[in-house]
């Protein structure tokens, strides 16, 4: 495969502005200077990725527009490859974004060009998918879209993706007969079960796992690891739930495991999860298990909460090593 890891996704303007606190209805608090980052959980786990080392390509679609300039320069910059970032359709997507001092954020999303990428532009873009080790996917694009990418992926496996264990050739990461998948359902969305069958791993947080789990009784329960069995159950091959400052569950039918954090100062947790999901698609590219991928997943995110930002703020493989 040309690529460890091609990400299909969102990229946005990141419009961010500081708050002591967050309005509520009806309300105006004055923030800091506004700053604009690149972001989008797409784009950030593109160069998430590539900044770790992987030989990254992101399929997208920015407008016409200086904020689209200006993600497709950062993707540039960090090495991931922009063939596959389609230009034009709409203005390029913005996400208005309030950070308190505890570091939290609060995100609205104008999907704009996002919107646009479209199951025609994946179709068109079968090569690509078929030369990289995983592809990783969000749902700040259309469902249709992600669906596509799973077709696309079952179709290269020659439809024999059953979801019943893992057979020859068969999103193992090594490309042969397909990449591997990887989902992060945010924002969240109801999945169709061809989509969720494809996911190695389905990556979610408390919120995700809590609304994927709808009327599930597993959800109204309080350990991870209710919700990472009925979660399983419905057809991804692992599952991993992520837990901020806890770290992550990891689950798949064999086994269930804790994998703790780093403890670290947040600053910014923008863009944490999307770093944290990059890294691990990356090392599961490179073979590794998804314990051991995860464990240099959430040295990754841990990193990018020290620092403000998104992009900016996710580390280098020697930032990781030295923390
Ligand atoms: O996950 C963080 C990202 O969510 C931000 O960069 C913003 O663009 C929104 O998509
Ligand atoms: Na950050």
């Amino acid at each position: 495969p040309d690529y460890d890891l091609l990400v299909v996704g969102s990229a946005n303007a990141d419009l961010v502005i500081g708050v002591e606190r967050r309005p509520a209805a009806g309300e105006t608090v004055l923030g800091s200077d506004l700053v604009v980052h690149p972001g989008g959980k797409g784009a950030n786990q593109a160069v998430a990725a590539a900044r770790l080392g992987a030989r990254t390509a992101l399929l997208a679609r920015v407008g016409d527009d200086a904020y689209g300039r200006l993600l497709l320069e950062s993707q540039r910059a960090a090495g991931v490859d922009t063939a596959g970032v389609l230009v034009g359709g709409a203005p390029t997507g913005v996400a208005l974004i309030t950070v308190d001092p505890s570091g939290d954020n609060s995100i609205v999303v104008s999907p704009g060009a996002n919107a646009r990428l479209s199951p025609e532009d994946v179709r068109a873009a079968a090569a690509l998918l078929a030369s990289a080790r995983v592809v990783s996917l969000q749902l700040e694009i259309p469902l249709d879209t992600v669906a596509t990418v799973a077709e696309v992926v079952r179709t290269a496996r020659g439809g024999a993706d059953t979801g019943e264990g893992r057979g020859e050739g068969t999103g193992d990461g090594t490309g042969e007969g397909g990449p591997r998948v990887v989902l992060n359902p945010s924002p969240p969305a109801p999945l169709p079960a061809e989509v969720l069958a494809v996911c190695d791993p389905l990556v979610v947080n408390e919120h995700e796992a809590r609304f994927l789990l709808g009327d599930d009784p597993a959800g109204r329960e309080e350990a991870p690891e209710a919700w990472a069995a009925a979660l399983l159950a419905r057809g991804p091959r692992s599952v991993v739930v992520t837990l901020g400052a806890a770290g992550a569950l990891v689950a798949d039918r064999d086994r269930t495991a804790l994998v703790p954090s780093l403890p670290v100062k947040a600053v910014d947790t923008t863009g944490a999860g999307d770093a944290f999901t990059g890294a691990l698609a990356w090392r599961l590219g490179l073979g590794e298990d998804l314990e051991t991928a995860v464990r240099f997943a959430v040295r990754v995110g841990a990193a990018a909460v020290t620092r403000d930002g998104a992009q900016e703020s996710f580390p280098t493989a020697e930032e990781v090593a030295a923390l």
